[in-house]
């Protein structure tokens, strides 16, 4: 078995996630342990809320937290990518913040105000960039009709795995929930902030296999991500 979480606010100090270092590498412990081979360093890149930190600084962050990881002797490999919000140059703010491992898969966070994702999902491809959606869960506004839609137009649905556990807000878990019953699953990651909840990846890893079996688990887990990792 093998999982990747492509998703998570570990890099500690540049955004609202975890904020130490130690911190930072006990979570990334738990990972290792639970089975977690890849994390996905995503932090905000979100003007509106003070997360305005370019590619160069978050790729200097990174590649020192990395060796701090590595000197540490934790066994998961670490990629850079980033969370960008929408924003009226959001087109311009995606192609100046990390990527995810530097390929053309980006993870975006289409916000809380209603937007036109697959509008946005299909402009993007266009444009050469494959969209990773971020908690599809979370946008009250959309249907599973809607995000057939936003498939069709090549977008990457990323639940969250606390939602899917039913350990995240109400009206999130039953949506989670309601995506993965229908299939509308591409991946599963845990949108890590604090330490707290760095086992959730295993324990939905365990969920999805029950109810989705083995096949699925692995893809939404692993297979998927992996054209990311390089
Ligand atoms: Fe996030």
């Amino acid at each position: 078995m093998r999982i990747i979480d492509t998703h998570t606010h570990i890099l500690p100090g540049v955004d609202d996630g975890i904020q130490k270092e130690k911190d930072a590498l006990e979570a990334l412990r738990v990972l290792a342990k639970t089975g977690v081979t890849d994390c996905f360093l995503t932090p905000h890149v979100a003007k509106k809320r003070g997360f305005d930190h370019d590619k160069a600084f978050l790729e200097e962050r990174f590649r020192a937290f990395k060796a701090l990881a590595e000197k540490a002797g934790i066994p998961v490999r670490l990629h850079l990518g980033s969370e960008v919000d929408k924003c009226e140059d959001f087109y311009e703010t995606v192609v100046n913040a990390p990527s995810l491992n530097k390929t053309d898969y980006v993870l975006l966070d289409f916000g809380m105000e209603e937007a036109d994702i697959e509008e946005l999902v299909y402009t993007f491809r266009v444009k050469g960039k494959k969209v990773v959606v971020a908690h599809p869960e979370r946008f009250s506004y959309m249907d599973v009709h809607d995000w057939e839609k936003v498939r069709k137009e090549g977008g990457i649905l990323q639940l969250t795995a606390k939602h899917i556990l039913k350990k995240g807000r109400r009206p999130f878990n039953k949506r989670a929930r309601k995506l993965l019953k229908k299939g509308l699953c591409d991946l599963v990651a845990s949108d890590l902030h604090n330490v707290e909840g760095a086992n959730l990846m295993k324990e939905a890893y365990d969920y999805v296999l029950r109810k989705k079996g083995e096949e699925f688990a692995k893809k939404v887990f692993w297979k998927n991500a992996e054209p990311f990792t390089g």
